[in-house]
């Protein structure tokens, strides 16, 4: 395959940095649309001031962004909300979801969790006075009958490997645990069937594959069974039509919208706005399949070179876009990468070197320069 039978169907949506650019699953790249988005809102502000939650649908900013995110993980409208960031999300859903009992209090997370991700957990048990050395397991396919929640990358920010969310919600559900996603290196990455799965919750950052802006907002899904869980309130979680009344007592509006908690960033939504439109041009489907061509092109590529080893699933099912490679003296490599060949990808403790070649942007020449420039550096 190449780039002229097989094109980046939204390269000219996006401001490109002059380098080849394969981190894209760490900031994903600015939508083009996206100055002029932020711009409006601030013209907004500056004209109507106040009266702009009213007349220029600020009061709406989140809330419009919850079909086309939905259509992202596989949802419907009504479970998902835009709200707060990713680990705040994380904390939100355990308070309502994680209610440990003395036979049934631990929690699973993946060896090779993020750091927030077992910051969070930890935090939780001690929080309920429990032990983070007993009540935490770092292995989500250690599931029993204590098991309260398994907490799973959806996929791993470390190898690139995607979990089977389904199977795995379907083996926490078997032995009457809940199943909750972190779903921040596959929002946009790979698609998804939260519903279908039937998942319990999960939350994902925007910034990354969905390019919605460095410290972009995040977002949950909660599903239907869930949504009058007892919950940590605030009154953005109130239903819209009641929220102004200002009543002390707090009725949780409908959905997973009933579990935010503060006024919406108006002006940080804009850009995440402005790229959800290109996903909704293009569709998960046809940048799934350009994605599997992508990456496998890369991954061949990377196979080739001498002196590192490609750490990420060979099975297109096994994984999204991003490749992790093992190579000695991973994070020298990664500057001279940029210094000395204009190719930008990061390093991850110990030795890890992340390609992402995101499908709606990246091209095949892009992923032969990267390999190459990879195998000149290694000889
Ligand atoms: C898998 C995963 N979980 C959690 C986080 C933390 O996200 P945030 O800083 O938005 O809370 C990240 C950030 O990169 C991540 O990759």
């Amino acid at each position: 395959m190449d780039d002229h039978r097989d094109p980046a169907p939204a390269r000219h949506r996006f401001a490109l940095p002059p380098e080849v650019y394969l981190a894209g699953n760490s900031l994903g790249l600015q939508p083009l649309a996206a100055r002029a988005a932020i711009a409006a809102r601030l013209d907004e502000w500056s004209s109507l001031a106040v009266e702009g939650w009213w007349d220029a649908g600020w009061l709406d900013a989140a809330d419009a962004l919850r079909a086309p995110l939905a259509r992202v993980v596989g949802a419907r409208p009504d479970d998902v909300a835009v709200m707060n960031t990713l680990t705040v999300n994380l904390h939100l859903l355990l308070a309502a979801l994680y209610r440990p009992t003395p036979e049934r209090y631990r929690i699973a997370i993946d060896e090779d969790a993020f750091p927030s991700d077992s910051h969070a957990v930890a935090s939780h048990v001690a929080w309920h006075g429990l032990d983070p050395r007993d009540a935490v397991v770092r292995d989500p396919g250690a599931i029993d009958e204590t098991t309260a929640v398994v907490l799973l990358a959806g996929v791993s920010y470390l190898t690139g490997a995607a979990a089977d969310i389904a199977a795995v919600t379907a083996a926490a559900h078997a032995a009457g645990a809940l199943a909750v996603i972190d779903l921040a290196h596959a929002a946009g990455n790979l698609p998804l069937e939260l519903d279908a799965w039937d998942v319990d919750a999960a939350a994902w950052c925007t910034y990354k594959y969905l390019n919605g802006g460095p410290g972009a907002p995040g977002a949950i899904y909660v599903h239907e069974r869930h949504h009058g869980a007892p919950r940590l309130a605030g009154w953005w979680g109130v239903d819209a039509a009641d929220r102004f009344r200002m009543e002390p007592d707090f009725v949780a509006g409908p959905g997973a919208a009933g579990f935010a908690l503060s006024t919406p960033p108006v002006l940080a939504l804009a850009p995440l706005a402005a790229s959800l439109a290109v996903f909704d041009e293009v569709g998960m489907p046809a940048l799934r399949e350009r994605s599997v061509r992508l990456t496998g092109h890369l991954a061949d590529r990377l196979a080739s070179v001498a002196g590192c080893e490609v750490l990420t699933p060979p099975e297109p099912e096994r994984r999204g876009c991003q490749l992790s490679v093992r190579v000695p003296g991973a994070r020298d490599l990664a500057g001279r990468l940029r210094a000395e060949h204009g190719v930008i990808c990061d390093f991850r403790e110990p030795d890890v070197l992340r390609f992402a070649p995101v499908p709606l942007i990246t091209t095949y020449d892009e992923c032969d320069r990267a390999a190459a420039a990879l195998a000149a550096l290694l000889r």
